[in-house]
């Protein structure tokens, strides 16, 4: 498998909100409090989970962590993520006021992730000198 900086970044990243989100499932589990449960749940979905298929769909395709769109895809959603999860832990404490901050970096999740579409659609099976045209496989040497 091909390796770049950008999927080893979305590595790094997945490996530490894994390590967040068990450790909040372990306190939640020891202390019986469930009440951040859905920080929880978006800790290990959109960090862990989501980060590392990321990483992984870079490493198999290295054309789609190239580029300004693939900077602004890591950017838009590596902000998004930790607001959108730090405005809900306080709203769910009883910020209610918090409340705009979590649509405007929801928002910027959204639009992370049609970029990451936009990505698999013109750089996936596509082959950077035809744009056009489906990948062939490359003969194999072993
Ligand atoms: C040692 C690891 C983990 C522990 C101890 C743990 C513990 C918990 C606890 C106590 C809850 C609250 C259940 C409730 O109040 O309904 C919960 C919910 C949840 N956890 Fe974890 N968790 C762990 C790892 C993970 C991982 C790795 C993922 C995803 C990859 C995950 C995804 C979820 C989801 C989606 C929910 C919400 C389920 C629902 O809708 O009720 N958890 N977890
Ligand atoms: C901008 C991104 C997202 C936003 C704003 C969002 C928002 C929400 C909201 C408001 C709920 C209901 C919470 C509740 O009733 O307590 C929810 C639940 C849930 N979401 Fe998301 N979500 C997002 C992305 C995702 C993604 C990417 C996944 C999976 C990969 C996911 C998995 C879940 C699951 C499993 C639940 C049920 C457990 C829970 O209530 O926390 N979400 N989400």
């Amino acid at each position: 498998m091909n390796f770049n900086p950008r999927s080893r970044t979305w590595f790094r990243l997945a490996a530490l909100y894994f390590a967040f989100g068990v450790l909040m499932g372990v306190t939640m589990g020891a202390t019986g409090d469930h009440s951040l449960f859905a920080v929880h749940a978006h800790v290990n979905l959109l960090g862990w989970v989501s980060m590392a298929l990321f990483g992984l769909i870079g490493a198999m395709h290295p054309s789609m962590t190239e580029g300004r769109i693939a900077a602004a895809q890591l950017w838009t959603y590596n902000v998004g993520v930790p607001v959108m999860l730090g405005a809900l832990t306080l709203r769910l404490k009883g910020f209610a006021a918090v409340e705009p901050l979590i649509a405007i970096a929801s928002v910027l999740i959204g639009c992370s992730v049609l970029l990451f579409v936009w990505l698999v659609f013109s750089r996936v099976g596509v082959s950077a000198q035809h744009p056009n045209q489906v990948a062939a496989s490359p003969p194999s040497i072993r």
